[in-house]
């Protein structure tokens, strides 16, 4: 057996101004290395191999010039880049984590990496791929842990249960809706019991929500010239939850149409992440904030990683069952990773875009 391989790695070339490009990042051939620790990392490092990348447009964020602080660290131009992905464990000094274990969290874009504390606390044992399907079950892919059942899900079910606080009959709008986080947030809405119109950026996309997604009613946010017209047409007793996901022109709309009392979640704003400080979006209805005494709020997935055992265990039964779709738009290659995340910003992706790095023996 092996016990040295080729490791290539996507790095960041340079601080991106605007929209990324593909000359933004550079997959170096890599030299050789070990595939045991060498026993000089520090105690508790895992040694993994890379198999699923997921492409997030938090990431874009981390590719600017780092002016003030966030709650993520920009990356660094000639390192490689890092983000959510589907491993197997090669070597570990990790005492919850064994050589042969899949995980599930923070790696890098590349062929092989050693996620050393404090990183490894990210890192979530994978548990239930490959369970016998009961009879008229459905598998749950490895990829899966790249979406639905990693960062994505556990995003989706922490903003629109814990933050929205749906109940029953309500109105509830999703922006990028038929996206990763956007096709999960309208299936548990349903799954609420409640009345669930998304946007999205082309008539395929539109007819995915209506005809596989289960959303009531959908809308092509390119088409329409006036945003809070569509909204009152799709919503006319108005909205009791906007599931934010792009900002801009959007948020001022939907704060016409919200109810009173309405929630919103605002769980990104991808529609401003290009945008230099003085070009984003100014928010012109925020008044409606007071008037309909809304609550506002933003959340990062990161605060509620301790829910991930209570969201798995009620996911994978919708899962198993087939109540929930999923779909995913996948990648080939690590070499196609750099484009597979730049499309994100053009409504490229139909679906979760992951890029699957290599082959595993439980696939
Ligand atoms: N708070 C958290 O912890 C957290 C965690 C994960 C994700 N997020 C956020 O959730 C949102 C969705 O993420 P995702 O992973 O599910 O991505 P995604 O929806 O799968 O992909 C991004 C989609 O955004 C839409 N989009 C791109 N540029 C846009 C623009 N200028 N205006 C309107 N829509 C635009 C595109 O769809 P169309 O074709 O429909 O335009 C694109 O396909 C993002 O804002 C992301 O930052 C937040």
């Amino acid at each position: 057996m092996a016990t040295t391989a080729t490791n290539r790695r996507v790095i960041l070339k340079e601080y991106v101004e605007g929209y990324p490009r593909e000359e933004h990042m550079e997959l170096l051939p890599g030299g050789e290395v070990p595939l045991r620790l060498k026993g000089d990392e520090p105690a508790g490092s895992v040694l993994v191999k890379n198999l699923y990348l997921s492409c997030d447009p938090y990431m874009r964020p981390k590719m600017s010039r780092p002016l003030r602080e966030s709650y993520t660290a920009a990356f660094v131009p000639g390192s490689v880049i890092t983000g959510y992905g589907v491993a197997r464990v090669l070597d570990s000094t990790h005492p919850g984590l064994a050589a042969g274990d899949l995980v599930w969290g923070l790696t890098g874009w590349e062929d092989y990496s050693l996620v050393t504390p404090p990183a490894t606390k990210f890192l979530v044992k994978i548990t239930h791929h490959g369970d016998p399907a009961g009879e008229g079950q459905r598998p749950v892919p490895l990829s899966y842990y790249t979406g639905i059942l990693g960062m994505t899900g556990l995003t989706a079910y922490v903003g629109f249960h814990e933050i929205c606080e749906p109940k029953k009959g309500e109105t509830v709008f999703v922006s990028a809706a038929s996206g990763a986080v956007g096709q999960l947030v309208g299936q548990f809405a349903k799954i609420a019991g409640c009345y669930v119109v998304g946007s999205a950026g082309s008539k395929e996309k539109v007819e995915l929500l209506k005809n596989k997604f289960g959303f009531d009613d959908a809308f092509n946010y390119k088409e329409e010239p006036d945003l809070a017209a569509a909204l009152r047409r799709c919503f006319p007793e108005g909205i009791d939850i906007y599931f934010e996901n792009v900002g801009g022109a959007m948020l001022d709309a939907v704060l016409l149409n919200m109810r009173v009392h309405g929630r919103i979640a605002v769980c990104g704003l991808i529609s401003q992440y290009n945008l230099a400080d003085g070009e984003r979006d100014a928010v012109r209805n925020l008044a409606a904030v007071i008037s309909k005494r809304l609550r506002l709020q933003g959340f990062i997935e990161p605060d509620h990683k301790h829910l991930y055992p209570q969201y798995e265990a009620w996911v994978l039964p919708y899962i198993r069952d087939g109540t929930l779709a999923y779909v995913e738009d996948v990648a080939h290659g690590l070499e196609s990773a750099p484009k597979a995340l730049i499309g994100l910003f053009h409504g490229r992706n139909v679906g979760k875009q992951l890029v699957r790095v290599a082959d595993d023996e439980s696939e």
